[in-house]
């Protein structure tokens, strides 16, 4: 067969990549080279001098042009692991951040029985990550995500179908908290929360590929927090928590709001890179 081989064509592509200012541009190569001849990650690295024939070559050219366009891989491929789960991602919802994975540890730990029989909210779900993740860990909860967008509520709605999970998790379109009552034992959110002036000078593949309205916090960054946070200590039952995902420099700001509205501080938690991401608070019993 002619063609290519794997080797010259991975080499040029990580060398495209890497002048981009691209962290791992020897993996990403691998994984968009995967993406467009179908092959796994085992034969690509096994099978070097394999000829890779010339529609799959200008392919993985595509994808490699968008790549060095800063889109995301994430993007590209459609989808992200989170929580060791497959996710779809689209253009209506954010990638999921590993750093949210400190939101979801930070739940679990205040749910340490596994059968617990709970119900849940996550406000601003995107693609049901956490939600998803906590439905995941816990096979007697059940839970509801809600979204502004409906384009991501669909989205999420598919996530949960695909993982398993479809029969646990209900997704709403809706603008935060407004049409809900109830007793919650667990909320989690992850809102929109970068200050409106940052935008601009935030990395390509965020500023151009993530929804401004899954960024967009207002002009501190805080505005959703401001409203969500009554809001949940009016939903929650008495020692149910909740657990808000904020950005770097917030916690101190999010866990005042959160005392202000009668809510007691149980924790702050840092990400892998020592930020205070995760503010746990408690409804009083
Ligand atoms: C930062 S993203 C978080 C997505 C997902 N939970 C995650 O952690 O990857 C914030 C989400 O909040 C949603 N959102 C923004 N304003 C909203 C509102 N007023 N009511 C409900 N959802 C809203 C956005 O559409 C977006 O999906």
């Amino acid at each position: 067969m002619t063609g290519i081989a794997i080797a010259a064509l991975l080499q040029a592509a990580a060398s495209r990549l890497q002048a981009t200012g691209i962290e791992a541009p020897a993996r990403e190569a691998r994984l968009l080279l995967g993406a467009a001849t179908g092959l796994t990650a085992t034969r690509i690295m096994a099978y070097p001098e394999q000829p890779i024939e010339p529609a799959a070559a200008a392919g993985f050219q595509n994808l490699i042009d968008r790549r060095v366009a800063r889109e995301p891989v994430s993007r590209i491929l459609g989808t992200r692991e989170f929580w060791s789960l497959d996710f779809t991602v689209t253009p209506a919802t954010l990638d999921p951040r590993p750093d949210s994975e400190t939101i979801v540890e930070a739940a679990l730990d205040r749910i340490p029985d596994k059968g617990a029989s709970i119900f849940l909210i996550d406000f601003g779900t995107g693609t049901g990550c956490l939600l998803l993740a906590l439905l995941s860990e816990r096979p007697h909860a059940w839970g509801i995500g809600i979204d502004r967008s409906e384009a991501a509520a669909r989205v999420a709605a598919d996530n949960a179908r695909r993982l398993g999970l479809g029969d646990r998790a209900r997704f709403v379109v809706g603008d935060w908290a407004a049409a809900l009552a109830g007793s919650v034992d667990l909320i989690v959110a992850n809102p929109p929360y970068i200050p409106i002036d940052d935008i601009p000078g935030l990395e390509p593949e965020v500023r151009a590929h993530d929804p401004l309205t899954a960024l967009a916090g207002g002009i501190d960054g805080l505005d959703p927090y401001r409203i969500l946070i009554p809001e949940t200590a009016r939903l929650l039952r008495p020692g149910g928590t909740v657990v808000f995902e904020v950005g770097q420099g917030q916690a101190d700001a999010v866990a005042h709001l959160g005392t202000t509205a009668g809510l007691a501080l149980h924790e702050q938690r840092r990400d892998l890179g020592g930020i205070a991401r995760a503010i746990v608070l408690v409804k009083p019993t």
